[in-house]
Formats: C-alpha cells, structure tokens, sequence
C-alpha cells in the first residue's frame, strides 16, 4: 500500500463514528480530505443524514460544499460530536503537532469545541517526543512579527517564514503569518506552551496537548486505533 492508500484507510475507518444527526467537524490537509470524501459518500449513498459540517479550513469549506455537505458553524453550533483531522507528529501520549497546511488556528478552536478528536495518520507521523521529525508551526499578526522571531530564537527554536508556492509569505485563513519553529525533540511541551501563549502577537501554537480522543493509524497490517485514557 502506498501512502495514499493509507490515508485513505485510515479515513475511511474514522468515518464510520460519523452518525446521522450529528455535528461534525472537517479537517484539514491530505489525509482529513479523505474522510470529508468518505462523509459526502455515505450520505450519498443513504447511509447517513441531517449532519452538519464544520470546517476547519476555508479550502475544506469549499471542497465540503462542492461534495454537498450541509455546512454550519460555531455559532449555529457550538459543540461538535465528532471531528477528524490530520496531524504532523504524534506522540505517545496521544499529543500533537499540527499546522503544516497553515490551519492550525481554526483547527484548534474546532477541535476544542468537539466532544471527540479523532486523528487520522500514516505510521510515518508516529514519533517518541514532539519536534523529533517536524518544525513547530506558530501562527503571528504581521505587525511586529521580526519581535517574534527573536523571542521564539530566545527559546531555542531555529526560525523560518513559511512561504507560500510563489515565495512570497504564506496567508493564513485570517491573513496572518506561520513561522515554522525548529525546536529538535521538546522536552516539556506543557512547558514551551505556555510561554509561547504568553506572547502578544502570537495568536496560536501547533502544540494540540491533550485534544485528542482518537488516534487512528493505518500501516499495511491494518488499521491500529488508538483512545486517550480517562484521566489522561
Ligand atoms: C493542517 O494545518 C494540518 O494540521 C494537517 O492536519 C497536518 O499538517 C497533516 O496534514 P497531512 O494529512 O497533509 O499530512
């Protein structure tokens, strides 16, 4: 199987927690885009009805709305029964790296209006401590961001503004811009957490520390899932 087929997999695992009658949250990036796939099919095909969407990126918005998803938000609906989204890293205590398609902010805020957080990965996004493999993507206002460099360096990271395909800064969905934060393996996410969210000017973190239910891993024995434990 290729990687594809694993994210494809794993997506179509994930989906079947999709319930009629439920609010459901849409990730974003190459692998959450197969289990908004998966969602349109079953409702085509009869098998589920009445859902709402909530998408966590304005592309997946567009997709979801081309496919014939019934569409919502936080304000018609503020809680989520379920989301499925990607990830960059995760790590054995179930916690994340997110934001490599530059949507971390609004998939955090879905995430944390959701009642379940299932996460859909290939086994390559599986690593002992978060930052072993990927950069920390941080989300800032353009005013000022030169300030932010020099405190996330202060902190350790090795800094880069993220371009988009013509060199120029990449957008966010709320025009703003992602430094990618090379930290190696972070010792105490709580830690850097907090002095990060500290920061005015930052708006948000990839750090997603204990908002996933739900981990599901395809590799080409099968699908392995993954819950949070109570308490955890
Ligand atoms: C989007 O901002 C991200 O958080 C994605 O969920 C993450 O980058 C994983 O993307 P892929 O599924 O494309 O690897």
């Amino acid at each position: 199987m290729d990687v594809t087929e694993l994210k494809q997999a794993a997506a179509e695992h994930a989906a079947q927690f999709v319930e009629s009658g439920m609010v459901v949250g849409l990730g974003y990036g190459s692998t959450a885009i197969w289990a908004v796939r998966q969602i349109a099919e079953r409702l085509q095909r009869g098998e589920l009805r009445d859902i709402v969407g909530i998408p966590c990126a304005l592309k997946t918005e567009i997709e979801a709305r081309e496919l014939g998803i019934p569409l919502g938000t936080l304000e018609t609906n503020p809680v989520i029964d379920v989301t499925i989204d990607g990830a960059d890293e995760v790590d054995p205590a179930l916690d994340l790296i997110k934001g490599g398609g530059g949507a971390l902010l609004r998939e955090k805020i879905v995430a944390q209006a959701s009642r379940r957080e299932i996460i859909i990965v290939d086994p390559s996004k599986m690593v002992p401590r978060l930052g072993t493999k990927w950069a920390l993507p941080i989300e800032v206002i353009p005013f000022g961001y030169g300030s932010q460099i020099r405190f996330l360096e202060s902190l350790g990271a090795e800094v880069q503004i993220r371009q988009n395909g013509e060199g120029a800064p990449f957008q966010t969905d709320q025009h703003n811009l992602i430094l990618d934060c090379r930290f190696g393996p972070i010792p105490d996410t709580h830690m850097l957490a907090e002095k990060i969210k500290y920061r005015t000017g930052i708006v948000e973190h990839g750090l997603f520390i204990g908002l996933a239910t739900d981990v599901i891993i395809a590799d080409a024995n099968g699908i392995q899932h993954i819950q949070r434990r109570q308490g955890n």
